[in-house]
């Protein structure tokens, strides 16, 4: 029996083919259901024990030559059947180039306004705490203001949460430094709300802030004049009054889209306004939650939602399209 394992290992060593139906046999010959290896196996047992240890080990190195053969064998094959059917002289494939999408062709868009009057990019943590998010705004415990913005908790941590705007952002940059600053906060926030073709749990806000000696309220409205010129090529725009508890006076801000088409009819709701951003001037007590001399400096701030902009400057409906990553949608952002 040992001297039979030992021939078939001798075979097996020695075997060679390049054909695909010969390796086939190869393999139902030996590891085949009915094949050798399960026949030796199935006769381990009628082995005295003395010499089973021996036997055993043989058997296996049967079995690991039966499974290298065919592993290069297979390769070898594989490698042949190529040369056979594949030109190599053909060119390669171009690789596929992917796209940037909208939300980041937009943000880069919005960046590169404001960077050219003189505002640079800060970054700060999507998990918050109170502080950050809330307190240090101006809207300490059980202010009802909280509610404008639905919040996702960390369930065992009341004081951790997801970021609901980037105004975190500010007050970090605020405590780090003093006036004069002027910096964008882009990023994702998040808020619990339920998700429908004009709201989602996750999307991305952009916000400003400049602090100097001396800043006005008609410093913000030009500002935000530039910037409407710039990114929708439209100068026309209004400050309606209302409440953010970090700005004090605050505003929306309202540029006149214009009643050229019915496009513009459906998304003004036929009066030629469309609302884009909230701002206003940094109410006194942020800036002393912030260590900054509410009597020497002041400054204005404001933000946007990103999603809203590319819809509006694109013509796209339903904001759960920027999740869904299809590519039929992302490829037709490919020029810009
Ligand atoms: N943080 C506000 C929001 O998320 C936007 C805002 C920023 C308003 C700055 C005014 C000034 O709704």
């Amino acid at each position: 029996m040992l001297q039979r394992i030992d021939d078939l290992l001798a075979e097996v060593q020695n075997f060679q083919t390049s054909e695909k139906a010969e390796i086939e046999q190869f393999r139902i010959k030996f590891s085949g259901k009915k094949g050798i290896l399960n026949d030796i196996f199935a006769q381990f047992k009628d082995v005295p024990n003395e010499q089973k240890k021996e036997f055993g080990q043989k058997i296996n190195t049967l079995k690991q030559a039966v499974e290298t053969k065919l592993e290069s064998l297979k390769n070898s094959g594989t490698q042949n059947l190529i040369l056979e059917k594949e030109d190599l002289t053909r060119p390669g494939f171009p690789s596929e180039l992917g796209t940037r999408h909208p939300i980041n062709i937009v943000k880069n868009k919005i960046i590169d306004i404001f960077k050219s009057i003189g505002f640079a990019v800060a970054d700060g943590p999507e998990i918050e705490d109170d502080w950050h998010n809330f307190t240090a705004l101006n809207l300490p415990e059980y202010h009802p203001a909280r509610d404008m913005q639905d919040t996702f908790f960390i369930e065992t941590n009341p004081d951790v949460l997801l970021r609901t705007h980037t105004s975190s952002v500010q007050i970090r940059y605020m405590e780090e430094n003093q006036p004069p600053m002027r910096i964008l906060s882009p990023g994702r926030v998040f808020r619990n709300e339920a998700i429908s073709s004009r709201s989602h749990c996750i999307f991305h806000q952009i916000e400003g802030l400049y602090i100097d000696e001396n800043v006005s309220f008609a410093d913000l409205k030009q500002t935000i004049q530039y910037f409407t010129t710039e990114l929708f090529g439209k100068s026309k725009i209004r400050l309606r009054p209302s409440y953010f508890p970090f700005t004090e006076p605050s505003a929306e801000v309202d540029v006149y889209w214009g009643l050229n088409s019915e496009t513009d009819y459906r998304i003004t709701k036929g009066t030629g306004w469309l609302e884009i951003m909230g701002c206003g001037m940094v109410d006194p007590a942020v800036l002393q939650n912030v260590n900054i001399d509410a009597d020497k400096y002041s400054g204005y701030a404001f933000g946007m939602g990103i999603e809203r902009i590319v819809m509006l400057l694109y013509q796209m409906s339903d904001i759960r399209m920027f999740f869904e990553n299809d590519k039929r949608m992302l490829e037709q952002f490919r020029s810009l």
